[in-house]
C-alpha cells in the first residue's frame, strides 16, 4: 500500500470531482469541434464564400486557447489528483492499459500538432491541403476519445477482463460502445453551442443567423443522440449499479441523473429558440450561461458514472479507498487479498508506518485507528464535523463505541460501502478513533 492522501473538509474524492468537471468542456469541446469546422470549410470552398473561412479562423483561435491551454493543464491535474488519491488503482490500470494510453496520446501529439498547423496556416496554403488537416485533427481527436473511454468504461464494467485478464476483453466491456456513443453525440452538442457563442459575436448578421442556425441543428442532433445513447447506456449498466440508483440505495444517483436530463431539456429548448426560431437574438452572454448549463449537466452525468460502481474503485476487483484487491485475477497472477489482510492486518502492508505505529497498544490505539480510517473511509468521507464530504462525525453522531464497533462488522453489508478489512484488534482501534470523531 502507499501512503494516503488526506484533504481537510474537501475530501479528496470532491477534489478529483472537480477537477475532472472542469475537464470536460474543453476535453469534449476538442473532440467535437472540428467536425463543425471541416464541414464549414468544404462548404466555403465549395460555394466560395470566404466569410465563412472568417467566421473559422475566429472559432478555432478560442479552441486553440481554451482546450490547450485549459483542457491540458486540467487534464494533467485529473492524472495528479487521481494517482496521490487512489495510487494503487492507478497503478492497475497502468499495468492493463499502459499501451492504451501510449496510443491515445500518440493520437492526443497528432491532435496539438495538427491544431496549431491549421491555425497558422490559414489563408496560407491552398484549401484542400488545408482542409485535410482539419480532418486529420477531427479525426486524431476522437480517436483519443475512442480509446479513452476504453479505459474509462472498463472501471465501471471489466468484463470478461475479470476472467481472462485481456486488454481486448477489458477494453470493448459491456458499457464501451454506449458510453462512446454518448459521448460522441454530446460532443456535437458541445461544439454547437460553442459555434453559436463565437458566431454572436460577428458583425455581419445574416452569417451569424446563418451559422446559429446550422450550430443549433447539430446542437439539437446530438442531444437527441446523446439522450437515445445515454438510455442504452443506463439500460447496460450492472444489476449492483442499478440497484444502487433505483433501488433507492443512493438517491443522490438518481438526483444526478434528472440534473442531467433537465439541464440538457434546457439546451435543448435554448436550440431551438435561440438557435432555430429567433437565431438574430443570440447573444453571447447567454450563450455562455447556456454552455455553463450543459457544463453542468455533463457534470452530473460523469458524477452519475463515477458513482455507480460503489463499492469498489474498479468494479469488482478493488475496493475504493482502501484499494484493496477483491478478487483473484487467475491468468494476471494477481490474488484476492481480503482473507490474508483479515489475517494479517492491514497494517502489515502499510509499509511506510514507523515501528512504534506497526503493533497496537493502548497508547497508540487512537493513532493507529485514525491511520486506518484514514486509509478505508477517508476517499468518500471527511472527518471534519463541517466536511463537505458526507462527513463522519455527522454520519456516526451520538453513537458509542461499541456500536460503532458493529458498524465497522456490517460495513460490507451495505451496497455502497466496502467491508473493514483488517483484524478484529485494527477494527477496535478503528472503533475508538471513530468514537472520538462522533463526539
Ligand atoms: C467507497 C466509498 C465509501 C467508503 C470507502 C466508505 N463509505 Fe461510508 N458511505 C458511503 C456512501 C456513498 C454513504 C451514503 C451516504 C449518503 O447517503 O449520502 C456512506 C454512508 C456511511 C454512513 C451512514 C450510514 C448509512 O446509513 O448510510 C456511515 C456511518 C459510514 N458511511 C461510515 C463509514 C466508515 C466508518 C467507513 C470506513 C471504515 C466508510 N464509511 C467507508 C461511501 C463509503
Amino acid at each position: 500500500m502507499y501512503p494516503a492522501w488526506l484533504v481537510p473538509v474537501l475530501g479528496s474524492g470532491l477534489i478529483i470531482a472537480i477537477i475532472a468537471t472542469f475537464h470536460i468542456l474543453p476535453s469534449h469541446l476538442a473532440t467535437g469541434s472540428f467536425w463543425f469546422n471541416v464541414w464549414l470549410e468544404r462548404k466555403a470552398y465549395k460555394e466560395n464564400r470566404p466569410e465563412l473561412l472568417q467566421f473559422l479562423k475566429k472559432y478555432v483561435l478560442l479552441i486553440l486557447i481554451f482546450c490547450f491551454v485549459y483542457g491540458s493543464i486540467t487534464g494533467v491535474w485529473i492524472w495528479f489528483s487521481a494517482t496521490v488519491s487512489s495510487p494503487r488503482a492507478i497503478s492497475s490500470l497502468i499495468h492493463n492499459y499502459v499501451w492504451g494510453w501510449a496510443t491515445e496520446w500518440v493520437f492526443f501529439i497528432i491532435e496539438i500538432v495538427a491544431i496549431y498547423v491549421y491555425y497558422y496556416t490559414f489563408g496560407k496554403i491552398d484549401g484542400q491541403h488545408h482542409l485535410r488537416v482539419g480532418w486529420t485533427y477531427a479525426w486524431g481527436a476522437w480517436i483519443s476519445m475512442v480509446i479513452i473511454t476504453g479505459i474509462l468504461a472498463f472501471m465501471l464494467t471489466p468484463g470478461k477482463w475479470l476472467e481472462t485478464g485481456k486488454f481486448f476483453d477489458g477494453f470493448f466491456n459491456p458499457t464501451y460502445w454506449p458510453q462512446l456513443f454518448t459521448r460522441t453525440a454530446l460532443m456535437f452538442s458541445v461544439a454547437g453551442i460553442y459555434a453559436i457563442i463565437v458566431a454572436s459575436r460577428l458583425d455581419n448578421p445574416d452569417l451569424k443567423v446563418e451559422i446559429t442556425r446550422k450550430a443549433a441543428l447539430w446542437g439539437i442532433g446530438g442531444l437527441i443522440f446523446g439522450a437515445i445513447f445515454a438510455y442504452w447506456y443506463i439500460l447496460k449498466l450492472p444489476p449492483e449499479a442499478k440497484n444502487l440508483v433505483f433501488g433507492g440505495e443512493l438517491p443522490y444517483l438518481k438526483t444526478l441523473l434528472k440534473v442531467a436530463v433537465i439541464m440538457g431539456a434546457v439546451v435543448g429548448v435554448y436550440y431551438v429558440v435561440f438557435g432555430l426560431i429567433a437565431p438574430h437574438l443570440s447573444n453571447p452572454v447567454v450563450g455562455i450561461i447556456v454552455a455553463i448549463i450543459l457544463f453542468l449537466g455533463i457534470g452530473a452525468g460523469e458524477g452519475f458514472r463515477e458513482g455507480v460502481r460503489r463499492p469498489y474503485i474498479i468494479n469488482y476487483f478493488m475496493y475504493g479507498s482502501s484499494q484493496v484487491i477483491a478478487r483473484s485475477i487467475p491468468p494476471k497472477g494477481v490474488e484476492e487479498e481480503v482473507s490474508k489482510l483479515n489475517e494479517n492486518g492491514y497494517l502489515s502492508v502499510l509499509y511506510y508506518l514507523p515501528e512504534q505505529l506497526r503493533t497496537i497498544t493502548e497508547n497508540n490505539k487512537l493513532e493507529v485507528g485514525r491511520i486506518l480510517v484514514v486509509h478505508q473511509c477517508a476517499a468518500c468521507h471527511t472527518l471534519e464535523p463541517n466536511g463537505l464530504l458526507r462527513p463522519l462525525p455527522k454520519l456516526l453522531s451520538g453513537m458509542e463505541k461499541d456500536d460503532i464497533r458493529d458498524l465497522l462488522d456490517s460495513l460490507g453489508d451495505y451496497a455502497y460501502m466496502p467491508p473493514f478489512i483488517g483484524t478484529d484488534e485494527e477494527k477496535d482501534a478503528a472503533a475508538a478513533y471513530l468514537a472520538t470523531l462522533a463526539k
